[in-house]
C-alpha cells in the first residue's frame, strides 16, 4: 500500500481505486456491558472490495451494522461522500445507495425468486398507490425499468432457470445467491456482505467470489465483506480490517495482515491482554 494517495491507488491486478467514500472514526458500540466494538476507525474507497475479518464474536457484523444505520453507536462517526452523516435509519441508509445481504439469509420464503429480487427495488419505486391511480404511466413506466433491472440482474447472477421457484424450495448456497440479486436490484454504490460464502461447499464459494469480482469490475460497486475461508478472503479483497474481541488489530494489504503477529495470534487463539 505504499503508493496509496489521497486520490487513490491501482492494485496488484492493475485496478483503479478511488478516493475514499466512506469512513469511520473511533466508532465504540455497547450492548449493556458488552463492548462490540472499541474506539475502531477504518475507510473504504471507491470501488475497493474491503474486508472485515476476525474471529467469532469479533465485532464484524456489528460493523456492518453500525454501516448499514441498523446499530448505532455511542461515540464516534460516519463520514460518507464527505460528509459526517447524521443518525440514520437503515431505509435512510439503503436510499443513499448502500444495500447488504445478511449473516443468516432473509429473504421471503414463500415467495419466488424473481419476486423476492423484486423487492429490492423499492427505493426506485416513487409511485406509491395513489399516485399510482392518478398517473397510470408513471407507475407503468417505472414497473418497466424495474423489471428490466431485475432482469439483467437475475441474468448476470445465473439464476434464471429458478426465477419462478419459490424460494423456500431453494438449496442454501443458491439463497445466497438469491439474496445477492436482491441488495443488487438496488443498483447500490455500496454493497455490505456479510458472510456471502459461509456454509458453501468449495464450488458454491468460486461462483460466489466470482459473482462478487465481477460486480465489482462490471458495475464498478464499492463492496465490503465480512469473511471467515481466509484463501477467499486473500484472493478477493484489495484491502483487509482486522478485528478481535471489538478491536482493531490489523489493517492493510492481505500480506500485509497476513504477517501481521497481532493477526496470527488472534486465529491461533494466543491470550490476550
Ligand atoms: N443485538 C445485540 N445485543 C446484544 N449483544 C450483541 C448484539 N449484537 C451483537 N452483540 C454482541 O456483540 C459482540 C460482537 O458480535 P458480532 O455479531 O458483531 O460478532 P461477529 O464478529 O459478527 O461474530 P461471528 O463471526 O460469530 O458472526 C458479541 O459479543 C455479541 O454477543
Ligand atoms: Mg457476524
Amino acid at each position: 500500500m505504499n503508493d496509496m494517495t489521497p486520490d487513490g491507488y491501482t492494485t496488484e491486478d492493475g485496478r483503479k481505486i478511488g478516493a475514499v467514500v466512506m469512513e469511520m472514526r473511533n466508532i465504540t458500540l455497547r450492548f449493556g456491558g458488552v463492548v462490540a466494538i472499541q474506539d475502531i476507525s477504518f475507510d473504504i474507497r471507491e470501488g475497493e472490495i474491503r474486508a472485515i475479518i476476525g474471529p467469532n464474536g469479533a465485532g464484524k457484523s456489528s460493523m456492518l451494522n453500525v454501516i448499514s444505520g441498523f446499530y448505532h453507536p455511542q461515540e464516534g462517526e460516519v463520514w460518507y461522500k464527505g460528509a459526517k452523516r447524521p443518525t440514520m435509519k437503515p431505509y435512510e441508509v439503503a436510499q443513499q445507495g448502500i444495500a447488504r445481504t445478511f449473516q443468516n439469509i432473509a429473504l421471503f420464503e414463500g415467495m419466488t425468486v424473481l419476486d423476492n429480487v423484486m423487492t429490492g427495488r423499492i427505493r426506485q419505486m416513487s409511485a406509491g398507490l395513489l399516485s399510482q391511480a392518478i398517473w397510470k404511466g408513471k407507475a407503468e413506466r417505472e414497473e418497466v425499468e424495474n423489471r428490466e433491472v431485475v432482469e439483467k440482474i437475475i441474468d448476470f447472477l445465473e439464476i434464471q432457470h429458478i426465477r419462478k421457484t419459490p424460494v423456500g424450495r431453494l438449496p442454501y448456497g443458491l439463497k445466497k445467491r438469491v439474496e445477492l440479486a436482491r441488495a443488487l436490484a438496488a443498483e447500490p454504490s455500496i454493497l455490505l456482505l456479510d458472510e456471502p460464502m459461509a456454509g458453501m461447499n468449495v464450488e458454491e464459494k468460486e461462483d460466489m467470489s466470482r459473482f462478487i469480482l465481477d460486480v465489482n469490475d462490471e458495475f464498478g460497486t464499492t463492496i465490503a465483506l465480512i469473511e471467515h475461508d481466509m484463501g477467499v478472503v486473500m484472493d478477493l479483497s484489495d484491502r483487509v480490517v482486522v478485528m478481535d474481541y471489538g478491536k482493531k488489530i490489523g489493517d492493510g494489504s492481505p500480506d500485509e495482515v497476513r504477517q501481521n503477529q497481532a493477526v496470527i495470534d488472534a486465529y491461533l487463539g494466543v491470550a490476550h491482554d
